[in-house]
């Protein structure tokens, strides 16, 4: 066994060249996505008024195994990639635990996340089809900041529907997204009639993930050759997503190690599809069985307390339906410091592998999540995102049982992000003015029991 170095990078011919799709080795599909009008199944041709086509069909597409990344996304990619697989000696040292840690590092960029990973491909398959611009919406900051720096570097107009308790948390992240040339609205807002119709209802309404969405696709659908951009969620974010876990498995080859427990933060599930691809692979295919265990906010738990039904994936249901994990399109969560994971549900293929039994889910409040990034912070000389804090939460967790159990098992976390917009959070945290809200089952029972009900199917 090698002696793993504190950073490894691999180098810029180590960076895989295809993305993996991980539906193609999953013997039973996520369940398609329906058209609400008709509650039948989405066609490619179907998402062509909302998505641009080469990335509708990679959000159809269940069978390729591995998609080449274009030239132009790998020479983007160039630009921050490959990332560090960091070993966590410090810690490890300081929890007196036999465990190893090693966390995959994406925080190195503007956008201080993973979500460049994506952005640069859907902001290059735009401008390749020649659109006019792209819409998005953004929770915390970091995917209206990276598809802001891909939009620039591909030369295409952005309009940012930022959730609002995000817009006034974080007034930076809107100067760097304009800086890139992008323009930003605080969500919900007046520009839409799904905006519109939340802040008739009430006007302080402080904005969710799902309600961003709504106001995007919206101006997406009505404007002049100008198609709508997720940053999570979706089929073909994952895919996208996983050069970060394809980045980590050639890295732990080189070291001769295979991680035990491969843990994320869970929002939409981006970061966590792409970081267990090609570990879910082998427990898919019988070759090893890592345990694979998504963290998510005590206040906003999808997995862990959700139903898994049909839902939108947007607040104004105009978004076809879903199955996935999920509280409810209308279910608002409490503005928690992680705005990244304020989302009602979960990607269908995370759902789908978590109702199967190959994945496993954890929630955490966040005043817990807070000790876990400010300790990460002392020994790893890293300020994390709060809602990356919440994998080092999970990984600390896996570290002490290590630690009661007697056994070194290697443990594999994504560290998606670093926090300096979070400041805030941090104070506040500090200066014990964090509250933690946890939604009773009453309160959930409301937004789950107005999940849509489509005849023959649920
Ligand atoms: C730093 C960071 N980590 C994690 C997430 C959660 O997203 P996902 O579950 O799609 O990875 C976000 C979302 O904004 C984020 O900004």
């Amino acid at each position: 066994m090698k002696k793993a170095p504190h950073r490894l990078y691999l180098t810029e011919e180590q960076i895989p060249t295809a993305w993996y799709n991980l539906r193609s080795d999953m013997k039973e599909k996520p369940e398609p996505m329906l058209n609400p009008a008709t509650g039948q199944p989405v066609s490619e041709e179907d998402l062509y008024p909302v998505f641009c086509k080469e990335l509708a069909h990679q959000e159809m597409d269940n069978d390729t195994p591995y998609i080449e990344i274009p030239a132009e996304v790998l020479e983007m990619y160039k630009n921050y990639r490959p990332s560090p697989l960091c070993r966590a000696y410090n810690l490890e040292k300081a929890l007196d635990t036999p465990a190893k840690i090693y966390y995959k590092f994406e925080g190195n960029n503007t956008s201080g996340s993973h979500k460049l990973n994506s952005a640069i491909p859907q902001a290059y398959y735009a401008k390749k089809q020649g659109l006019k611009g792209v819409t998005t919406e953004t929770g915390a900051g970091q995917w209206g900041t990276a598809l802001a720096e891909a939009c620039c570097y591909f030369g295409l107009p952005l309009e940012v529907y930022m959730v609002k308790a995000s817009y006034n948390q974080k007034p930076f992240r809107k100067a760097i997204m304009q800086t890139f040339g992008a323009s930003v609205v605080a969500s919900p807002s007046d520009t839409t009639n799904a905006g519109r119709a939340l802040l008739a209802e009430n006007p302080d309404n402080p904005g969710s993930l799902g309600c961003a969405i709504s106001e995007a696709v919206e101006r997406a659908v009505t404007g002049d050759n100008v198609k709508y951009v997720l940053g999570s969620v979706l089929n073909q974010v994952l895919l996208h997503q996983s050069i970060v876990g394809l980045e980590s498995a050639v890295a732990m080859e080189l070291l001769d190690e295979y991680p035990d427990v491969v843990i994320g933060c869970a929002g939409g599930g981006s970061n966590l599809g792409g970081l267990i691809a090609p570990f879910a692979k082998d427990k898919l295919q019988g070759r090893a069985n890592p345990r694979l265990v998504a963290i998510e906010p005590a206040s906003c738990p999808s997995l862990t307390r959700g139903r898994y039904a049909y839902d939108f994936c947007d607040t104004g249901k105009i978004t076809p339906m879903a199955k996935m994990y999920t509280l409810g399109c209308t279910f608002t969560p409490s503005p928690i410091h992680a705005g990244g994971l304020r989302y009602h549900g979960m990607a269908p293929i995370l759902s789908k592998l978590y109702h199967d039994g190959y994945m496993e889910a954890r929630s955490v409040a966040q005043t817990h999540v807070f000790d876990a990034a400010t300790m990460f912070a002392k020994y790893e000389s890293i300020l994390p995102a709060p809602e990356s804090a919440h994998a080092i939460w999970g990984a600390l967790e896996e570290a002490k049982r290590c630690r009661e159990e007697g056994r070194s098992e290697t443990i594999l976390f994504g560290l998606t992000g670093t926090g300096f917009f979070d400041m805030t959070a941090y104070e506040n945290y500090q200066n014990g003015k964090m509250n933690d809200y946890i939604p009773t089952d009453e309160e959930l029972a409301v937004s789950m029991d107005r999940l849509p009900k489509i005849p023959g199917v649920q």
